[in-house]
């Protein structure tokens, strides 16, 4: 049985702690709002980015994952949540003795900049033009140079039960397949990404770094499709880039390293997991 904190334990972070509780692990979730944990999660209220409310923290703990999100898409609040808020928490483990075994911190594909459809893996340059994938990589820096031996796992978009903008909008009508250089859309399905989470935690020796997607990065137009046929609504119109903004490309991640790993996914591309949550599983 290890001790598991999970700081910033929201739509993944209660998955995957649910399920290491029933792997037979005790875990603790952190959130300023720990009340709405689910039962079954032992729960600790502190805000990550004021540090004097970690201070009754109650470890030791073995592993910690940190998956606090910003809820502020500005740059101070990405600013806050991953620079800050991972530091104060550095600040706070690394004096607990026995030390902390690993600290995995889940970032985001966002990190790169590449937009011409270019294959990328946890070899490729990281490098975004936006503040969101720059403070990120700041922040995987700070815990790789950091005292706590950690883990960066690069999350692509989360989707699943409750979590699932695409199919609204292909229902509703109002979805559109954008001309121009490809949008591939490097998804992951909420039960992958605890369960990943969950598999890497348990190898005698996992890399510093990872990327988390599922096996097939997908033309947006086409999962949009397959979603309009699954429906039975028509399929989105082809539009023209919005007026005024420039046609705009994506990246294909590849998940090699995870896969080499020993991880099976449960849902391997879009259809599965678009599946199961049309059809309304894991709710
Ligand atoms: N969602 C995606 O598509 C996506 C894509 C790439 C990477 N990621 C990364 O994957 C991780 C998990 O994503 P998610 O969708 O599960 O995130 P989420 O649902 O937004 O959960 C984040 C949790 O962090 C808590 N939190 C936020 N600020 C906090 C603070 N200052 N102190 C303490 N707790 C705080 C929030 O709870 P309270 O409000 O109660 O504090 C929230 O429940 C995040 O690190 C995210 O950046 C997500």
């Amino acid at each position: 049985m290890a001790r598991i904190l999970i700081a910033g334990c929201g739509y993944v972070g209660q998955e995957l702690g649910l399920r290491l509780v029933r792997e037979g692990h005790s875990v603790c979730g952190l959130r300023r709002g720990a009340g709405q944990l689910p039962a079954g999660l032992r729960g600790f209220s502190a805000d990550l980015t004021r540090p004097e409310t970690l201070g009754d923290l109650p470890g030791p703990f073995d592993v910690v994952f940190y998956t606090a999100g910003a809820d502020r898409r500005s740059e101070a609040g990405y600013r806050s949540a991953y620079l800050q808020g991972l530091g104060n928490l550095i600040g706070t483990l690394q004096e607990q003795n026995p030390p902390v075994r690993r600290l995995f911190f889940t970032s985001s594909t966002a990190v790169y900049g590449q937009s011409g459809g270019e294959w990328v893996d946890e070899n490729s340059p990281a490098e975004a033009g936006h503040f969101r994938g720059q403070l990120l990589r700041a922040a995987e820096q700070v815990l790789l140079g950091g005292p706590i031996a950690g883990a960066v796992v690069r999350v692509g978009g989360i989707y699943g039960p409750g979590r699932h903008r695409l199919i609204d909008s292909v229902g509703r009508g109002d979805a559109c397949c954008f001309e121009g250089p490809p949008r591939y859309l490097n998804h992951v399905h909420r039960d992958d990404c605890a369960g990943a989470l969950a598999h890497l935690m348990e190898l005698d020796s996992p890399r510093s770094l990872y990327l988390l997607v599922d096996h097939e990065p997908a033309e947006q137009c086409q999962v949009l499709r397959w979603i309009a046929n699954r429906l039975k609504v028509p399929a989105p119109p082809r539009v023209s880039p919005e007026a005024g903004k420039p046609a705009r490309g994506t990246k294909r991640c590849r998940n090699t390293r995870l896969a080499d790993s020993g991880y099976a996914f449960r849902y391997p591309t879009f259809r599965e997991g678009y599946a199961a949550v049309i059809a309304g599983e894991g709710g």
